[in-house]
Order: structure tokens, then C-alpha cells, then sequence
């Protein structure tokens, strides 16, 4: 049995870090804010220095406040956020491209004709918001020094001097072959990347190399993905289960098994982690604006911030009338309209700030359930219960709205940290020879669960809104 592990979620807007201990708890957390830069034309870059001084700024923190060593760390990772860098000097050549920035659109058009090869190779659908497509704009238009690789290979390379990325934060490239869990030299060579020096792909729960930027040499034993460490934290370990996290944006998973399963309802097929060489798999969906929308309200002034959605959105009973699709970054999965932008229709002299909110929180969960719906199509049946995590399931309002679309329980993580608590499981595992994965993991309590207070009828009736909401949005733009 390992001592505490500090685990850390470098996250788009923030990084989350908790010292876990298996007998006692969260003994220590900390947060260290990151402010990813908004700029016209569809362009979110961070600067890596903060990316890398929140790491270890929320990690000391945590540290501080649980007053005793750990023993390893892990690592959990946005997954398609990238920069160029100096592997000689760890020196960032570039901003980070986070992963919500539309710049490499041209490139994926031009690219078109390559989309289901890449996706028969890859699990994954031609969109600039995985890793590769901003790679390549990254070789084409900023530098052709240094490597250019994943956020995570950075701090990594920071913190340890290893040169290594896990199989799911590979599988979110668009460059690894989904089946071998191995790059793709077809998939370098259609982004014209085969002369890249790549990082090796290793399991999610190994000892990397050891980083003393927290003090005392702590080695480095877990690498994640965020989504995937919260699919892990939520214990959706088999077939069936799905959890949403509400981050930044929401993203949807659901495990699939031993085997991928590229799916046609437009979900993305992808790594959920390797260890131990075995690979689990995962079915993804996602929202690119979820606490980004809410943050969007916040800075027009209609909130103060996400603690006003429950007692804003309740001051009425519903939208009137208002209906939302808060695509303000584009429309991912499962219709793969990132060019498309977010509309709000039904507006009245009468709108207040509630209905905004309620319209909003509709919005999200309608997206959700459209995720749900392809995800359980996929598996070829219905999804029992959605559990949830992430900053914005401290909103009663958003996940009774939930329950109500998704006519199913919305379990509710006990800790919204679940990404970190995924993080500090694949740690322990990995410090921990012999220790199996269910032993790894938290226990798994929902703090709440939500069960619909709306009947089947009326959920169809609002879903529908939503949907003819997106039709014309689909409608209105060429393809
Ligand atoms: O795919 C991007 C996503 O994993 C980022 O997560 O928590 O920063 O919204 P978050």
C-alpha cells in the first residue's frame, strides 16, 4: 500500500490538484487559475510558462495543506491542447493552441478527402480540435524547429525529463493507429508529419521518471487524459456505464470494452487507457462550451458567475420561450460542425436574466442527451444512469434538467474532482506493483441522484425545440 499520492488536473482553465491518501481521504487540495486568451476568428492559445507554473503552483498548494509527503503523482492532461518546443532546453517555441481554437479549419478542409481513412485509422473524425490538424498549422505557419507535440509530453518533459505521452492523449492526435495503440505512419504521413520526432506512447500507470518540482524527488507513476480519468474515477471500468464531466466544455463517455468500437452515430472512438499493455476503449462526445458559456453570460453581465444559475435560473418557472444552443465554439459530436456558431431564439421584451439561464442549462443538457442517445445507439442499448462530475455539477438547476431530457438518473460524483481523483488512482496503481485496478480506485457514492420530474412526453416536446433549434443552425450554413 502506497502513502498519499499528489494528483494533479491541468485542465483549460484552471489546474486542480489533491493529495489522496487511501485510508484518510483528500488531505490537501489546491487550484491555481489558467487564462486561456479569446481571440476573433476562432482562436484560444494559453501560454505554457502558466500551464506549467499552475502545475506546480496547485500542486504545492495541496501539498502545504496536507502537511505530509506523498509518494507519487500523477498527471491528468486537456488531451488536444498543443505547442511547439525545444526538447534540448524543455524552452516552448509557441503558445499552447488550446483545444477549443478553430485556426486549423483550412487545414481539414483541404485535408477532406483523407476524413474516413483517418477514421477507420484512427477512431476520429477530421476536426481541428484534436491534436494533429493544429500540429500541422503549428509546422506550416509558426516554426519547424523543435518538437511539436501535446501539452502533456511538455509538462512531462518539465517535470521528469522522460519524453512520453499515454495511449489515450496519443489517441486524441488523430495519429495513432486506434487498433495497435501505436503511432500511424499513414496518418504522419496525410499531415504531413512523418519527419516529427514523436514521444513514446506508454501505459497510463507506469513510473515515468521522477520530478522534484515539488520539493522532495516524487516519481511520476500515472498520465491520463482528463475525460478518461474521470470515466475511471466514476468506476465506468465495463460496457454500459457513462459519465458526463462539465468542465470547460461537457464531455460524454462511455466504455466500450477490450475493443474499439467505431460507432456511426457520430461519436468518437478513442482510448480510454492502456495498462499493463491492455487497452480499454471508450466512446466520446462532447460539448465545446459548457462552463465557457456560462463564463460567456457571466461577462455580458447577466450572471455574476456560475453560483447565480440555480438561484437565477429558479426566479423562473421556465425559458419562456428562449431556446439556446450554446455552441459558442462550434457543434462537435455528433454533427461535426465546428464552423457553426451558437444562436439564441425567442427572445421578448420579457426575457430576464433567468430565462437566459434556464435556456442555457437547457441547451447543455439537451446536447448531452443527444451524446447519450448516440452513445447508447452505438452500444446497441440504452444507458442505465449518467454520472456526473465537473465544476458545474454544483448546479442543481443544470442536472435536474438533466434528469429531465435524459428521462434517466443523473448520479452525482460526491467530489466534482473527479478528473484528479482518476489522476491520483492511475498514481497509486502505478507506484504500487501488484495493486489491481478496482483496489486502486475510489469508492464510488453519489453525493445526489436526480431522477426526471417531467414525463416522457414533455421531454420530447423540449428536445424537439432544440433540435429544430440546431436544424437550423444546420440549415442556415453551408456544409
Ligand atoms: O477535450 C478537452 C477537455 O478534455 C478539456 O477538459 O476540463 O478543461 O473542460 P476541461
Amino acid at each position: 500500500m502506497t502513502g498519499p499520492v499528489l494528483a494533479v488536473d491541468q485542465g483549460t482553465s484552471g489546474t486542480k490538484a489533491l493529495v489522496i491518501c487511501p485510508e484518510r481521504g483528500i488531505l490537501g487540495t489546491g487550484f491555481a487559475a489558467v487564462r486561456p486568451r479569446f481571440l476573433p476568428g476562432g482562436l484560444v492559445e494559453a501560454d505554457p510558462a502558466e500551464l506549467y507554473d499552475s502545475v506546480v503552483a496547485a500542486g504545492n498548494r495541496a501539498l502545504a495543506e496536507a502537511g505530509e509527503p506523498v509518494t507519487a503523482l500523477g498527471l491528468a492532461n486537456q488531451g488536444e491542447t498543443v505547442l511547439a518546443w525545444d526538447p534540448a532546453t524543455g524552452r516552448p517555441l509557441t503558445d499552447a493552441l488550446v483545444w477549443q481554437d478553430r485556426r486549423a479549419e483550412p487545414l481539414c478542409a483541404e485535408l477532406a478527402e483523407h476524413a474516413e481513412e483517418l477514421r477507420e485509422l484512427t477512431g476520429l473524425p477530421l476536426d481541428p480540435y484534436f491534436a494533429a490538424p493544429k500540429m500541422a498549422w503549428i509546422r506550416r505557419h509558426l516554426t519547424t524547429e523543435g518538437v511539436v507535440t501535446t501539452s502533456d509530453t511538455w509538462l512531462v518533459h518539465r517535470l521528469t525529463g522522460a519524453y512520453v505521452t499515454d495511449a489515450a492523449t496519443a489517441g486524441r492526435t488523430q495519429l495513432l493507429d486506434l487498433d495497435r495503440t501505436a503511432w500511424s505512419p499513414r496518418a504522419l504521413e496525410v499531415y504531413g508529419l512523418s519527419g516529427e520526432r514523436l514521444p513514446d506512447v506508454v501505459d497510463a500507470a507506469q513510473e515515468v521518471g521522477t520530478t522534484t518540482a515539488f520539493g522532495a524527488p516524487v516519481p511520476l507513476t500515472g498520465l491520463a487524459v482528463d475525460q478518461q480519468a474521470a470515466l475511471l474515477a466514476q468506476r465506468i471500468t465495463t460496457p454500459g456505464g457513462a459519465k458526463c464531466t462539465y468542465g470547460t466544455g461537457a464531455f460524454l463517455l462511455a466504455h466500450t470494452g477490450d475493443r474499439p468500437r467505431r460507432g456511426t452515430s457520430g461519436l468518437v472512438s478513442c482510448v480510454a487507457w492502456r495498462l499493463a499493455g491492455h487497452t480499454s476503449y471508450c466512446l466520446d462526445g462532447q460539448v465545446y462550451t459548457a462552463a465557457s458559456a456560462v463564463r460567456w453570460l457571466t461577462d455580458l453581465g447577466v450572471i455574476q458567475g456560475a453560483a447565480d444559475l440555480d438561484p437565477v435560473g429558479g426566479s423562473v418557472p421556465d425559458s419562456g420561450g428562449v431556446t439556446f444552443v450554446p455552441a459558442l465554439a462550434g457543434l462537435a459530436a455528433p454533427w461535426w460542425r465546428g464552423d457553426l456558431r451558437g444562436s439564441l431564439t425567442g427572445l421578448g421584451l420579457d426575457t430576464g436574466p433567468g430565462h437566459l439561464v434556464r435556456a442555457l442549462c437547457e441547451g447543455l443538457a439537451a446536447q448531452v442527451a443527444e451524446l447519450a442517445d448516440a452513445a447508447a445507439a452505438d452500444l446497441g442499448t440504452p444507458l442505465d444512469t449518467l454520472r456526473v462530475d465537473g465544476g458545474l455539477t454544483r448546479s442543481a438547476l443544470l442536472l435536474q434538467t438533466q434528469a429531465d431530457l435524459l428521462q434517466r438518473p443523473v448520479e452525482v460524483s460526491a467530489l466534482p474532482d473527479a478528473t484528479a481523483l482518476g489522476a491520483g488512482a492511475l498514481a497509486r496503481l502505478g507506484a504500487t506493483p501488484g495493486l489491481g485496478l478496482a483496489d486502486a480506485l475510489p469508492d464510488w457514492k453519489p453525493s445526489a441522484v436526480h431522477e426526471p420530474r417531467i414525463g416522457p412526453d414533455e421531454a420530447a416536446e423540449r428536445r424537439a425545440r432544440f433540435r429544430a433549434a440546431v436544424a437550423a443552425l444546420l440549415d442556415g450554413a453551408p456544409a
